[in-house]
């Protein structure tokens, strides 16, 4: 299996155009190198993609990977649909980006399914411009893509985006993917929002060779006492690094990238304490565009 990650910032990208957090004027100063919104392609074959969210800069980060060229055909793709996380706006905007492609599938819980249909009706609207399949996806019930991926999804958390925080519906708001290559018996773990470490994640990493983790904040306070609690709990519903590294640590044998990068991260910055500490513990924070092989 190939993944490339496409995106690795977390919503509002790096830099983020109305922040003046040091990191941001780093990245616009050209000290950091910026980063796109969270968004992840996986391949079984090389020939089909599957991406797995559609960020808003999904445009952008199509257009620059050779992988993702058009054809033989004047609208071919490659690209065979998307696999949702959850329903947040940094994971699902790029769909309309993706409005001009026919046949499209879109896989997600049934909660998430729902919330672009009742909350954030972008359902409606892209099926007046593309015959697309929505199809729901059952935790712990493994489904296969075209190129030969069978994915799992494993409940994480009930976090809800903000523009549904009113709807009554408890459910499978946020999931991992667990995703194997049956060919090369690979395993591909996808956790880009985490509010806490769940046992199931432990039991999902006994037999995975690499690990996508929510990297969003390094303290639960990263940004400003209110988003964080005296406890280092989720910060904005995101598990803190510092929080997150112990669980991290159980795991070597696991190769462990972070994605999602809040852009006032004190680990976007190579010569950060924060960023040294993450290395040492074996912990990899890959650029854009990293593709991995396994
Ligand atoms: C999140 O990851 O918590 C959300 O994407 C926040 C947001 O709405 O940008
Ligand atoms: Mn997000
Ligand atoms: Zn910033």
């Amino acid at each position: 299996m190939k993944a490339i990650l496409l995106g690795t910032a977390a919503g509002g990208g790096f830099p983020q155009w109305n922040c003046a957090c040091e990191p941001c004027a780093a990245a616009r100063a050209g000290r950091l190198r910026p980063r796109s919104q969270d968004c992840l392609a996986i391949s079984g074959d090389g020939e089909d993609w599957w991406l797995v969210n559609a960020s808003p800069d999904i445009r952008s980060q199509l257009v620059s990977t050779a992988a993702f060229d058009p054809g033989p055909g004047p609208r071919d793709t490659p690209i065979r649909g998307v696999v949702l996380t959850d329903a947040e706006l940094d994971h699902v905007l790029g769909l309309l980006t993706l409005r001009g492609a026919a046949g499209l599938e879109v896989h997600a819980t049934t909660t998430v399914l729902n919330a672009l249909r009742s909350d954030l009706d972008v359902r409606t609207v892209l099926d007046r411009y593309a015959d697309w399949t929505w199809r729901d996806v059952e935790p712990h019930r493994p489904f296969e893509l075209a190129g030969g991926l069978v994915v799992t999804a494993v409940p994480i958390s009930g976090k809800r985006p903000k523009y549904a925080a009113e709807t009554a519906v408890d459910g499978d708001w946020v999931v991992a993917y667990r995703v194997e290559d049956p060919v090369t018996g690979g395993v591909l773990v996808y956790a880009p929002c985490l509010a806490t470490w769940p046992t199931a994640l432990d039991r999902l990493l006994a037999d995975a060779d690499v690990l996508l983790f929510d990297g969003t904040f390094h303290a639960a306070r990263e940004m400003g006492a209110r988003t964080g609690d005296e406890h280092g709990q989720a910060a904005m519903g995101h598990l803190p690094i510092t929080r997150s590294l112990p669980e991290l640590r159980r795991h070597p044998g696991v190769r462990r990238i972070c994605t999602h990068l809040n852009n006032t991260n004190p680990v976007l910055d190579p010569d950060s304490p924060e960023h040294a500490e993450l290395v040492a513990a074996g912990v990899e924070i890959p650029p854009d565009g990293t593709v991995v092989e396994i």
